[in-house]
């Protein structure tokens, strides 16, 4: 998909908001049924209610993978890491992997050109398992543990961008002398940006980063530059996650500007490199906003151009890391319903997942659109809310969503956005067993990751 067909997938989006369900509007839209603006460019409507996504039926994949299961479109993921080249070519595209990485995603980032982003020793070395080129990636963490260190700069991790001070004495200790290991200050420039308060990362208030404020980031620089087994090459920072404004991007890099030339006057070094993090973000029901690349593309460029002009700096080389808006159209979620409950005031549509893969709703509220497939209805939609099978009543999946008022046991329901911190964040909860990953492209299946089996589980479990 070219930056052009990001547009459209908005302009899709919006022109399907006037007519359907929006945040502002929950009246049951006359017809939800062709309703696929916020799903892979691929996905098609099929036969008896079926969808289709890279020519793969989602009902055929249901039955053949069991529920729930989760259906990642690979040329969607090509398209949007595409899309992001196009729209900068002359940064560093880096994947942050936290929002959902195995060896297939490591490969297809690698193969489209991006770097990754890891954040711990785990994510490194599966990795590196896929054969990510070391010198490609980046590591964060704002608090990495001697192993994250030692296994980074063991395999030869390319950036690694410190978080605090003690870091950087650790990190010194175990640079082989011989050796320059590439670091960046993660920054703190107090700009509130973000789609909830737990992921907003750019105030004063959290626990990522290094003060501009309060002197620390300056601090923490001089104690880089005294370490002459590091080589500062840049500031990072990354001021939160589903963002939809360009604003506060361009905030972000007026603050850093200010900071490199404060290095430049007080140390005499020219920053070659600024990290501006990710964060970008995507509709996760139709009509929602979502950021506008090439608007974000164009607007930091020209404010880096200006500020460097201006404070008289080379302009550096950017790096942006987007996770989400890479990967999160790209999956859908498959579950069967279990149950229908009706109670005095609400419907309940329980299915065979839930909050062990997909906490977000339980997290930051967040709210999804689940579509019924498998089956045509000619019921009017009714607002339900979808439920999973865990011991909690918190285990909601989408509140308030639009289903036919039909809808029974056996249904299959997609739930579309579902490619980026569900399973990345997915947990061991009543032991049911994280869901499968299954790749589809040119109406092929196949297996990415398979199902957690009692068997996978139990194995851990060595006390008597
Ligand atoms: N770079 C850094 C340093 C980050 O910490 C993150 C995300 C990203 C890049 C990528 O952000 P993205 O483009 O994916 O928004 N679990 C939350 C999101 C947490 C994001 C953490 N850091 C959620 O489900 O919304």
């Amino acid at each position: 998909m070219s930056v052009t067909s990001i547009s459209s997938a908005q302009d899709r989006a919006s022109a399907s908001a006037s007519a359907s369900d929006s945040d502002s509007d929950s009246t049951p839209s006359a017809d939800t049924s062709v309703e696929l603006s916020i799903w892979p460019a691929s996905a098609r409507p099929a036969a008896e209610g079926d969808v289709t996504v890279a020519d793969v039926s989602l009902t055929e994949a249901a039955d053949r993978f069991g529920t729930p299961l989760y259906v990642l479109d690979e040329g969607e993921v090509r398209d949007r890491c595409r899309a992001y080249r196009t729209a900068f070519p002359d940064a560093d595209v880096v994947y942050a992997a936290k929002a959902f990485l195995c060896r297939a995603m490591a490969r297809w980032v690698e193969s489209e050109g991006l770097g990754l982003d890891v954040c711990s020793a785990g994510e490194l070395g599966l990795a590196i398992t896929a054969g990510f080129p070391a010198e490609r990636i980046v590591l964060h963490g704002n608090a990495k543990s001697p192993e994250d260190l030692y296994t980074a700069v063991r395999l030869g991790v390319g950036r690694i961008v410190l978080d605090s001070t003690p870091e950087i004495a650790r990190l010194a200790e175990i640079v082989p002398p011989s050796d320059r290991q590439q670091v960046m200050i993660r920054v703190v420039p107090g700009i509130a940006a973000g789609g909830h308060a737990k992921i907003r990362t750019g105030t004063e208030d959290q626990k990522f980063g290094l003060s501009i404020t309060d002197g620390s980031a300056q601090h923490a620089i001089a104690r880089i530059l005294a370490q002459p087994r590091l080589e500062l090459v840049g500031l990072h920072c990354h001021i939160g996650s589903q963002i939809t404004s360009v604003k506060p991007y361009v905030a972000a890099v007026r603050r850093l500007i200010g900071l490199m030339t404060q290095v430049r006057d007080h140390h005499g070094l020219e920053l070659p490199q600024l990290n501006i993090g990710g964060g970008h973000g995507i509709a996760y029901r139709p009509g929602q906003d979502r950021l506008d690349i090439g608007a974000l593309a164009r607007r930091v460029h020209a404010e880096l151009k200006d500020g460097c002009a201006h404070a008289k700096l080379p302009v550096p080389r950017l790096t942006i890391e987007p996770g989400r808006a890479l990967v999160g159209s790209a999956g859908v979620a498959v579950y069967r319903v279990l149950t229908v409950k009706q109670t005095a005031g609400r419907t309940f549509v329980a299915v065979d997942g839930g909050m062990s893969d997909n906490p977000r709703p339980a997290l930051y509220g967040v709210r999804y659109a689940p579509r019924l497939i498998g089956r045509r209805s000619m019921a009017q939609p009714c607002p339900v809310t979808v439920v999973g099978r865990h011991c909690e009543a918190g285990d909601v999946l989408a509140d308030e969503a639009l289903l036919p008022g039909d809808v029974r046991p056996g249904d299959l329901l997609a739930v579309p956005t579902a490619g980026a911190y569900h399973l990345s964040m997915a947990s061991g909860y009543n032991l049911i067993g994280r869901p499968p990953v299954i790749a589809v492209r040119d109406g092929s299946a196949r297996m990415l990751v398979r199902r957690e089996s009692l068997d996978d589980m139990s194995r851990r479990d060595i006390g008597l």
